[in-house]
C-alpha cells in the first residue's frame, strides 16, 4: 500500500513538473515574442510585410502580393492572446488593416492571408468591423471551386487545374464563413475539397503527394507530382504537416469521422519518422542526410505538426494515442524553444524561429526564419 502511494505521488510530481515546464516555456516564449514582434514591426513600412532573412542576415520583406502577408499580424494576435499585452493588440490591429483584400493575388492562399489576420482579429475581439474582409475573402476563395474537379483551384497555371495539399488549410476560412454568414455552400465546398483530396492526394500509407493536376473539363487526374519536395514520390515535410492540420481542422467543424481517421493515420505515419528532437528534415526522403551531406530541417513543419497534434489529442482524449500526440508535440515545442531553434531577444530582425525551409529545390529560403513557422509555433503554445 505504502509503495502504491509513493508511486502515485511520484507520478503526480512528474506530471506536475512536466506541466510546469510547459507553463514556463509558454511564458518565456510569450515574453520573447512581445519584444521580437515590437522589433519586427519597427522595421516595417506601411506597405511591407516580413518574409524571411536574406543570406547577408538583413530582413527580407514582401509587398501585399505575397502569400504570407497574414502570418505576421496573426503572430501578433497570438502573442496578444498569450500575454494580454496592449502593444501586441495595437501591432496586430495595424498589420491586419494593412491587408486590403482587393489587392491580394488571386489564388488559394487567400485563406491563409485573410483567416490568419482578420480571422484571428475577429476571434479575439469580436469586433464586427473585421467581418466584411472575412466575407469577401471567402467569396473570392469559393469562386475558385470547380464542381467537375471537386476542389478549389490552388495555383493559376496555363495548363491543368492544380491542387496542392497546402490548400486544405484554406478550408478554415470557408468553414468559419459558412457559420458566420450562414452560407451553407461554403461548408459543402470545403467538404467536397477535403473528400476529393483524401481520395486523390494520398498514397496507401497516408503520405501525400504535393500536387495533383486535374483536367478541368472532365475532372480526370492528369498527373501527381511535387514542386517543393525532393521527388514526386517523396514526403515533403511541410506538405505532410499541412495535410495533418487540414484534416484535424475539418473534423473540428464537421465531426465527420473520416476526417478524424485521416488525421490520426497521418500522425501515426509521421511520428515514428521524426528525428530525435522532433523537428523533421525538409523532406523525409532526401538521402542527403544518409550521405553525410547538408540536409536542412524545417522548423515550420514541426510547428504546424505540433499545433495540429495538440488539437487532435483533444479528439482522442484519455487514450495512449492522445498521450503520444501530446508528448510528440511537447517534444517539438521544447526543441523549438531551445537555443538551437529560438532566436535570442533582439536577433533575427524580430523573427522567433530559425531553421525553416521554404523551397529547397530552388534554393529559396533554405535554413531560414519564415513567418508561418512563428505563426504556428505561437498557435501551438496557445493550445497547450
Ligand atoms: N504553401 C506554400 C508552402 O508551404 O511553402
Amino acid at each position: 500500500m505504502k509503495r502504491l502511494i509513493i508511486s502515485i505521488a511520484a507520478l503526480l510530481l512528474f506530471v506536475q513538473l512536466n506541466a510546469e515546464s510547459m507553463h514556463s516555456l509558454k511564458r518565456r516564449v510569450g515574453k520573447l515574442a512581445v519584444s521580437q514582434i515590437e522589433l519586427m514591426d519597427s522595421e516595417l513600412g506601411q506597405a511591407q510585410f516580413p518574409r524571411s532573412l536574406h543570406d547577408d542576415g538583413s530582413l527580407q520583406t514582401s509587398d501585399i502580393k505575397y502569400w504570407c502577408v497574414g502570418f505576421f499580424p496573426g503572430t501578433a494576435w497570438y502573442a496578444y492572446e498569450l500575454t494580454g499585452k496592449k502593444s501586441m493588440r495595437r501591432i496586430a490591429q495595424k498589420n491586419t488593416l494593412k491587408i486590403d483584400i482587393e489587392q491580394l493575388t488571386d489564388n488559394h492562399d487567400i485563406g491563409f492571408e485573410v483567416w490568419c489576420s482578420y480571422g484571428n482579429a475577429w476571434r479575439l475581439t469580436e469586433d464586427e468591423s473585421y467581418l466584411p474582409a472575412i466575407r469577401r475573402g471567402a467569396e473570392r476563395l469559393s469562386a475558385r471551386f470547380c464542381p467537375t474537379v471537386g476542389c478549389t483551384r490552388s495555383w493559376n497555371r496555363d495548363k491543368g487545374f492544380w491542387v496542392i495539399i497546402d490548400n486544405m488549410m484554406n478550408l478554415e476560412l470557408l468553414e468559419m464563413s459558412s457559420r458566420l454568414f450562414g452560407i451553407e455552400d461554403y461548408d459543402k465546398i470545403a467538404r467536397t475539397h477535403a473528400n476529393t483530396t483524401a481520395r486523390n492526394h494520398f498514397r496507401e500509407d497516408l503520405s501525400t503527394f504535393h500536387a495533383v493536376i486535374y483536367d478541368e473539363a472532365t475532372g480526370k487526374i492528369e498527373k501527381k507530382q511535387t514542386v517543393q519536395g525532393y521527388a514526386d514520390d517523396s514526403m515533403w515535410a511541410r506538405g505532410q504537416a499541412w495535410g495533418l492540420y487540414g484534416y484535424t481542422m475539418m473534423y473540428r467543424f464537421t465531426r465527420d469521422t473520416s476526417y478524424l481517421a485521416q488525421a490520426r493515420g497521418i500522425a501515426k505515419l509521421l511520428i515514428p519518422m521524426l528525428p530525435e528532437d522532433g523537428i523533421p528534415y525538409w523532406d523525409y526522403n532526401d538521402p542527403a542526410k544518409e550521405n553525410g551531406e547538408f540536409c536542412p530541417r524545417d522548423a515550420s513543419a514541426a510547428a504546424i505538426m505540433a499545433s495540429a497534434m495538440l488539437e487532435l489529442a483533444g479528439y482522442v482524449e484519455n487514450s495512449e494515442e492522445a498521450r503520444m500526440l501530446r508528448h510528440t508535440a511537447e517534444k517539438q515545442l521544447l526543441s523549438l524553444a531551445s537555443p538551437e531553434y529560438l532566436c535570442k531577444k533582439g536577433e533575427c530582425h524580430g523573427f522567433l524561429l530559425k531553421h525553416s525551409t521554404g523551397h529547397r529545390m530552388r534554393g529559396i529560403e533554405v535554413d531560414k526564419p519564415l513567418t508561418y513557422a512563428d505563426y504556428y509555433f505561437l498557435e501551438a503554445l496557445t493550445r497547450l
